[in-house]
């Protein structure tokens, strides 16, 4: 079977009907941003599939615009930790911690190709639910006011137990975490994934939002893990241009700008994500007021998010250049000259399909095809060598992660198979 039809295999087995999952046992409900990856994919096949995606997503959305990371749909064993954990009091239950609002900048990808008259109304309906999602995280999560997004649970930032962490997240008491069985080391080597310490803070931090009965408001003060993310802050910031143009399309001066605003705040102010030493953005824990001190694949979406002086964008081409000298395959999610890089583990060290299409994107819009145009061929070469891994190693191309997983299937079909 050629590779177009296995991709499309993957994404109709992960596909419950009106949600997908990213791969069926280790991730079995719908999550946040692999569902607005997974509508890039639904999209070359059926556009009314696509939206779908993203509409269920948000029939999650609560009041106060606040997206959750996981919706329950229907209770699976096999997933720690589940809506019993969670407690969220909704329905679907669901988590109450968010993810990287990649949304917007997909439902433009889907306007921009599909049929505009057909899709209007969809567009209408959604564009509100967007733009609440937005106000949110400038209400709850950007305590500077300086358009820089906190992040108060690794898992809200999808790299989990990306090193970007380690030093804030040390600070978390877990003596009170009581005893859990994981399940992810049942579907994936534990070599791949996160280790035990780290599932502790996780818990811990998922108990402590649970005592405020996810209270936002509250859990952005108080909460023992408070970093502001690069990658969250990158993709909120291009999320905001690309609802900027919906906006325009539906004639929604005032949103406009609005958004304009948002834009420029965060542009003036992403020198605060600027580590001087390391001569490249990265996160920075806003308890501590220090950098992370770690170069990251999401450390290269300054150029996604167009953001960054010239001088700043020479010195991260730079570190590219350097990093393509010592791997195989771009973009490893961390340096692969850090101490703490581990190939196959998670995010500190694997290659991810969705971070190296932003990254790719935004590079081609900056004026540097041939970086874009390296990361695509590497990442095409990752799949046509592995298949469709949630994950790859940056030295050999192995898989590393779940297998049969939609976003790096839906990658494949939007991106990658031309
Ligand atoms: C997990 O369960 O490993 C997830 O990454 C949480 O989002």
């Amino acid at each position: 079977m050629d590779l177009d039809s296995r991709a499309r295999e993957v994404m109709q087995d992960n596909d419950l009907g009106n949600y997908t999952v990213p791969t069926k046992g280790l991730y079995p409900y719908q999550w946040n941003w692999d569902s607005a990856f997974c509508a890039l994919g639904f999209n070359t096949y059926s556009e009314d599939r696509a939206w779908l995606e993203i509409e269920t997503l948000f029939a999650s959305q609560w009041q106060s615009g606040f997206v959750p990371h996981i919706i329950f749909h229907k209770q699976d064993p096999n997933y720690f930790p589940g809506p019993d954990v969670w407690q969220s009091n909704t329905s679907p239950e669901c988590t109450g911690i968010t993810q990287p609002p990649v949304s917007a900048s997909m439902i433009l990808a889907l306007w921009k190709s599909g049929d505009k008259r057909a899709n209007k109304a969809r567009l209408q309906a959604i564009f509100p639910k967007l733009v609440a999602c937005h106000r949110w995280f400038y209400r709850t999560r950007d305590p500077l006011n300086k358009g820089l997004v906190l992040t108060v649970h690794p898992w809200e930032t999808g790299r989990d137990n990306s090193p970007e962490w380690d030093a804030a997240a040390r600070r978390i008491d877990t003596s009170e975490v009581g005893t859990y069985q994981r399940k992810d080391i049942t579907h994936v080597n534990k070599d791949m994934r996160p280790l035990d310490e780290e599932y502790d803070r996780y818990i811990t931090l998922l108990k402590f939002g649970r005592a405020t009965q996810w209270d936002h408001d509250r859990i952005a003060k108080e909460s023992p893990f408070k970093v502001i993310d690069v990658c969250m802050t990158m993709i909120l910031s291009r999320a905001d241009h690309d609802l900027m143009l919906l906006a325009e399309e539906l004639g929604e001066a005032a949103i406009v700008e609005e958004l304009k605003t948002r834009i420029a705040l965060t542009r003036n102010n992403i020198n605060y994500l600027w580590d001087d030493q390391l001569k490249a953005f990265c996160s920075k824990d806003l308890i501590s007021g220090l950098p992370s001190g770690h170069i990251t694949s999401a450390s290269f979406l300054a150029f996604y998010a167009d953001v960054g002086s010239q001088e700043q964008r020479e010195y991260l081409l730079a570190h590219l250049d350097r990093i393509a000298s010592k791997v195989k395959y771009l973009i490893p999610s961390l340096d692969p000259e850090s101490d703490r890089f581990d190939s196959m583990r998670y995010w500190r060290g694997p290659v991810w399909s969705v971070v190296n299409y932003l990254a790719a994107l935004g590079l081609k819009e900056c004026g540097q095809s041939v970086w874009a145009q390296r990361i695509l061929d590497d990442t095409r070469a990752l799949v046509k060598e592995s298949g469709f891994y949630e994950a790859f190693c940056p030295l050999t191309g192995a898989g590393t992660g779940g297998d049969h997983f939609t976003w790096t299937a839906a990658i494949w079909l939007y991106w990658l198979d031309i």
